[in-house]
């Protein structure tokens, strides 16, 4: 079953690279971790790697771990490459995300919820605005994100936040403060963790932590980074047609790009609160409106 998807997408991925030219890869401008990072917790559950090319976070019982860009950002080409933890990982949530430190916050997220041996890892996005969340959907993956690494993106310009996994879109969410939905504004942290989330990551909460399988070890690389930096002391016109990202180009997906999401939704999402009456017995705004589905 997955050799046949696998076809399927390498089929996608020529098209990708013949049609695209959309994401540029940022492989040719490596950086160490320190340029625009640091460790937010679990120092002794971060090691560096290949001159902090590469840094591992480690979780054990005892603690997780953390690491936040320097700066805030207020729009951008987010990006990490990672390879989440392997083996029995269910209840171990890996992280990259971004995040305002406000009390009515703003946030991106990328969840990679573990599983069970054997199992597949989910991958759910949510969107937060103005402090309000619960717009969680998920995702299975086309390959094994415990095998290797592999790019996850997060597009953030005035017109859309975009979820790319290896330049696939998997999530668009517009600016639709038109009609009077919240849409991420304020300035926001990179982040990206490894921690205990047993209480609701796998089957529900039902499945736990089985701690004898510990350390579970989340690997990034990828740290330069293609954002408009947001200094309190500086106000500075991140919305700018200066930054690649804000160009029209950018506004919306182009023809390609909108079938490879159809496409990689129909396959693989298993859960949008767009359709879950149970939670939302009147559908979202957003989801009335999104023109895409
Ligand atoms: C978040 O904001 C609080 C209060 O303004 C501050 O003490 C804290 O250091 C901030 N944290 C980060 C990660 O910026
Ligand atoms: C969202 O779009 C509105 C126009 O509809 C614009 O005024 C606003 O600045 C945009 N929000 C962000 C965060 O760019
Ligand atoms: C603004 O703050 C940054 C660091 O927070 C500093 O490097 C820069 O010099 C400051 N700029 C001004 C104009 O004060």
């Amino acid at each position: 079953m997955f050799s046949h998807h696998q076809m399927i997408i390498n089929s996608i991925v020529v098209v990708i690279l013949l049609f695209n030219g959309l994401l540029l890869p940022s492989k040719a401008k490596e950086v160490p971790f320190d340029n625009y990072y640091s460790i937010t917790y679990g120092n002794d559950h971060v090691m560096l790697f290949n001159q902090g090319r590469e840094v591992q976070l480690s979780m054990d019982v005892d603690s997780g771990a953390g690491f936040g860009s320097k700066v805030k950002y207020g729009s951008g080409f987010f990006h990490m490459r990672i390879k989440v933890p392997g083996r029995n990982s269910a209840g171990v949530v890996t992280t990259f995300y971004l995040r305002s430190n406000t009390t009515n916050h703003d946030e991106v997220d990328f969840e990679f919820l573990g599983n069970k041996e054997g199992k597949p890892y989910t991958l759910q996005t949510n969107v937060f605005a103005n402090g309000v969340g619960d717009r969680e959907q998920r995702t299975l993956l086309w390959f094994d994100p415990t095998a290797d690494f592999h790019s996850y993106q997060i597009l953030w310009n005035p017109n859309q936040i975009v979820f790319y996994v290896d330049n696939f879109p998997i999530r668009v969410f517009k600016n639709n403060t038109a009609i009077g939905v919240g849409y991420p504004s304020q300035p926001m942290q990179i982040l990206a963790s490894i921690w205990d989330g047993d209480d609701w990551a796998t089957d529900g909460g039902q499945t736990k932590i089985d701690w004898s399988y510990a350390p579970f070890e989340a690997h990034y690389q990828g740290f330069n980074v293609d954002g408009c930096p947001f200094l309190d002391n500086h106000t500075r016109n991140c919305a700018s047609s200066n930054y690649w990202w804000n160009r029209r180009k950018f506004w919306k997906l182009n023809a390609h790009q909108e079938k490879l999401y159809r496409d990689v939704r129909k396959r693989y999402m298993n859960y949008d609160y767009c359709v879950d009456r149970n939670r939302h017995p009147v559908p979202p705004l957003e989801c009335r409106s999104n023109s895409y589905l």
